[in-house]
């Protein structure tokens, strides 16, 4: 299975999702290709957000070789399963898709927890330290949640 976490930047949220997902997925015996990407440009190469960096490696993850890259079109082909942090990216990636775009791929990483409620992570960017753990638990439960659902249906 490939794997990809979206979301505006790719340096606060979608990253954390990538290195809790990764962290998981291998303590679970999954060998699972996971990545991220942002579906602005406005960071294309950078590592991630300090502070995601920092809370993450809190918790024993470590993301700080992630580099920043823009979702493309070909990602909906080349990917299993998508996972957009909220509904404006989910219709960027629906938009940048085109022609290519799979709604049978693509969910609200929410969706996991809170099943047709159309919630969103929080964006941490505009806040301060503490908003950056708010969003780790709740990305770490919905992948919790996703990798129960997929054990169960081993
Ligand atoms: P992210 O957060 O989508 O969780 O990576 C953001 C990062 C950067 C910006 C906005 C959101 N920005 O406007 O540069």
């Amino acid at each position: 299975m490939k794997v990809l976490f979206v979301c505006l930047g790719n340096i606060c949220r979608s990253p954390l999702a990538e290195g809790i997902f990764r962290t998981l997925s291998e303590k679970a015996g999954l060998n699972w290709e996971i990545d991220s990407a942002g579906t602005a440009g406005y960071h294309v190469g950078e590592s991630p957000h300090r502070l995601s960096q920092k809370t993450a490696k809190s918790y024993g993850v470590d993301i700080s070789a992630q580099k920043c890259r823009q979702f493309m079109a070909t990602d909906m082909d080349y990917f299993d399963k998508i996972y957009c942090m909220d509904t404006d990216n989910y219709n960027e990636v629906k938009r940048i898709s085109g022609n290519k775009w799979n709604a049978a791929k693509t969910a609200l990483l929410l969706d996991a927890l809170y099943p047709g409620q159309n919630k969103s992570v929080p964006d941490p960017w505009y806040g301060e330290e503490p908003g950056y753990h708010e969003v780790y638990h709740l990305i770490e439960q919905a992948c919790d949640k996703i990798l129960e659902k997929v054990k169960s249906e081993e």
